[in-house]
């Protein structure tokens, strides 16, 4: 069956939506997973709900799903390199990729970066399979706010910031 759109239209369409950029983290039975995520919104109030899209290949979905709990982090325009760290492909199962920053652990159990913009304690509460990726929607349980400073955005396939694109285009 002929699609309608090419696969490589549609991703280049999406590479013009300017994101901010997350760390999406879980930890099950001790060990911690977490992952560069930009597919990630603000889904609902009363009580608050996030939705992430997560691809379920991946090792962070694999503990997510069990786990049940993940944290949402916003990163400021310093966290590229760790931005970068969490969205390398794993050399090992059990490579650590949280040495990089500063992680406290969130009441749900979840791994939370202490100085993000704002960390969001998530209790998963559905997952919706489709295709290669899963819908997870969290209910917020707890925030926290680390200092306020520039967003980290992703456009273009690379990692930007609102200051740096305010002054290229002044
Ligand atoms: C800017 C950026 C945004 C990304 N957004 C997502 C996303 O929303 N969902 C996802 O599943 N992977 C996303 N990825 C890819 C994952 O970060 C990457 O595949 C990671 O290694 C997966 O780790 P895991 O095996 O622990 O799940 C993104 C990567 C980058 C660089």
């Amino acid at each position: 069956m002929a699609l309608p759109v090419e696969d490589s239209t549609f991703r280049n369409s999406m590479r013009l939506l300017a994101s901010g950029v997350t760390i999406v983290a879980t930890s099950f039975q001790g060990r911690r997973s977490g992952l560069t995520a930009t597919a990630v919104c603000s889904l609902a109030l009363s009580p608050a709900r996030v939705l992430a899209s997560i691809n379920m290949q991946g090792h962070t979905y694999g503990l997510v799903s069990e786990s049940r709990c993940m944290s949402v982090n916003l990163l400021a325009q310093d966290h590229q390199l760790l931005a970068e760290r969490f969205a390398a492909k794993r050399a090992a199962e059990d490579e650590d990729r949280f040495v990089y920053g500063e992680w406290t652990t969130a009441m749900t159990g979840a791994p939370m970066l202490a100085d993000a913009l704002a960390a969001l304690d998530c209790r998963v509460t559905e997952i919706i399979p489709l295709d290669t990726h899963a819908i997870l929607i969290g209910v917020v349980e707890d925030i926290s706010f680390g200092p306020h400073r520039p967003p980290l955005i992703h456009f273009e396939a690379g990692f930007t910031s609102v200051l740096a694109r305010a002054e290229t285009h002044s």
